[in-house]
């Protein structure tokens, strides 16, 4: 079948009104031309994606593909920010791109508020979560996940290679997130596998995904049960207790906020803290200036951040509308890719290079517009402290083996292997 064909096809779907809620074709070849056909999902994207999204911003700014029903890729800092900012015209009620639509009367609540909420429902959503995420509220968390990454580190004693990604980075932001949610910890595992599962098991068949998502319906169910009988001092206790024009939450959006920080809360910091080991376990120059100048450290983070930004955030077309050159019909995804806007030359100098020490880095990361990252502080110092634990304790630490590094596929992009050599630790 030809891409065009697929594209075309996909869209005589949509007006037959078969793409809201209903499963499109799943497409899983691998992309001849990113232009037309591209895929997130795809090996080469998850391996290096930013030559292909270079290519892209001079060749064919706004990309598209008929895959997942019909989808937009643009690469330009300008447009990412535009749509970011409009969210009549770009919803939100579902922000992971898939082969299946949820129906429009989802919004403006959405599944998971606030990401999933539009106005003027989102507002109010995403106030009510603001206290539990300022700076003072997540320094609350720093002594407990500096002594949590220090065990860690203690538990590769004796261990000449070691995975930055799988023995680390991968504890600390869930450990995080069931401390302030007040959920077992030794259910981390199970954590990380919901959002694994949510984020790239998007084109898993649709009986299956549906079997999977309810397997995290039910677990955070079970907490809030929990956690009705046995109140305590943490954010379900208070998510539960929570009220919203003088009404008590539903349950469904006790659970949609609990899933979202579960699921925005995990992968994301990991991604980050592993892209940042990954980042200076090649680069001996960076690893010994910041040695040498640890006050620099904040804004090689923020720089980090900017180069490595782990997360693309998805969209709705509200309306057929020609944007900024392409024709978009309503219910096409867009893939707001905050990664490759964080690497136009338009935006940054010198965007391709990774500089530790830059000064101006007003970098999109953390999103941009109404939805901007609730826990921004939060990742910050998870980072902050994931790194100055690593640093101070890894005398010098090298890629075991480059091949052997994997990078997970889909909209939050993060090493999920990462075999580094270290040498003996200091303390
Ligand atoms: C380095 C780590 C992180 C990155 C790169 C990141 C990135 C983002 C981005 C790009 C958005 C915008 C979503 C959109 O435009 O649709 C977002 C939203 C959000 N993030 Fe994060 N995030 C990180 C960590 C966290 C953490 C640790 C939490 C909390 C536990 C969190 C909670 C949220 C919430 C609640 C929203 C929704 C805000 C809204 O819709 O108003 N994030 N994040």
């Amino acid at each position: 079948m030809s891409m065009e064909y697929r594209f075309a096809q996909s869209r005589w779907r949509k007006r037959d009104g078969e793409s809201l809620g209903i499963r499109s074709e799943i497409v899983t070849d691998p992309v001849v031309n990113w232009a037309t056909d591209f895929s997130h999902m795809d090996p080469q994207w998850a391996a290096d994606p930013y030559p292909i999204q270079d290519e892209l911003r001079q060749r064919c700014p706004i990309a598209r593909t008929g895959r997942f029903g019909g989808a937009w890729l643009p690469t330009r800092y300008g447009d990412v920010a535009a749509i970011a900012h409009d969210p009549e015209s770009f919803s939100s009620r579902s922000i992971i791109m898939g082969n299946f639509r949820p129906p429009r009367e989802l919004a403006p609540v959405g599944g998971s508020p606030p990401i999933c909420s539009d106005p003027p429902f989102h507002h109010d959503a995403r106030r009510l979560l603001l206290p539990a995420f300022t700076k003072t509220a997540v320094s609350r968390h720093e002594q407990a996940t500096r002594a949590y990454c220090h065990s860690l580190i203690d538990a590769l004693e004796g261990r000449d290679v070691v995975d930055a990604a799988r023995d680390y980075a991968q504890h600390i932001p869930v450990r995080v997130i069931a401390d302030m949610l007040g959920f077992p910890v030794q259910d981390g595992p199970q954590f990380r596998e919901f959002a694994q599962d949510t984020l790239e098991g998007i084109n898993r068949p649709a009986q299956e995904r549906v079997t999977r998502m309810s397997a995290l319906f039910y677990y955070l169910l079970g907490q809030v049960q929990d956690h009705i009988g046995n109140p305590r001092d943490d954010l379900t206790t208070f998510l539960i207790n929570a009220e919203l024009g003088g009404r008590k939450l539903d349950v469904s959006h006790v659970v949609g906020a609990m899933t979202l920080l579960l699921i925005a809360g995990t992968d994301t910091t990991a991604s980050a803290i592993g892209a940042s080991l990954w980042h200076l376990a090649r680069s001996p120059g960076d690893r010994a200036r910041i040695a040498a100048e640890p006050e620099l450290l904040p804004t090689a983070i923020e720089e980090f951040l900017r180069a490595y930004a782990p997360v693309t955030m998805a969209r709705l077309v509200t309306r057929d509308m020609h944007f900024h050159g392409v024709d978009m019909t309503a219910d096409d995804w867009v893939l707001v890719s905050f990664p490759a806007a964080n690497r136009d030359p338009a935006q940054f100098e010198r965007a391709g290079e990774v500089i530790i020490d830059r000064e101006v880095n007003r970098h999109a990361a953390f999103g941009l517009g109404i939805h901007r990252c609730v826990g921004s502080h939060l990742a910050r110092l998870e980072l902050r402290v994931a790194l100055e634990a690593w640093l101070a304790r890894i005398g010098d630490f090298t890629l075991a083996d480059p091949a052997a590094v994997t990078w997970s596929a889909g909209q939050v992009r993060g090493p999920r292997t990462l075999p580094v050599r270290i040498s003996r630790a200091r303390r």
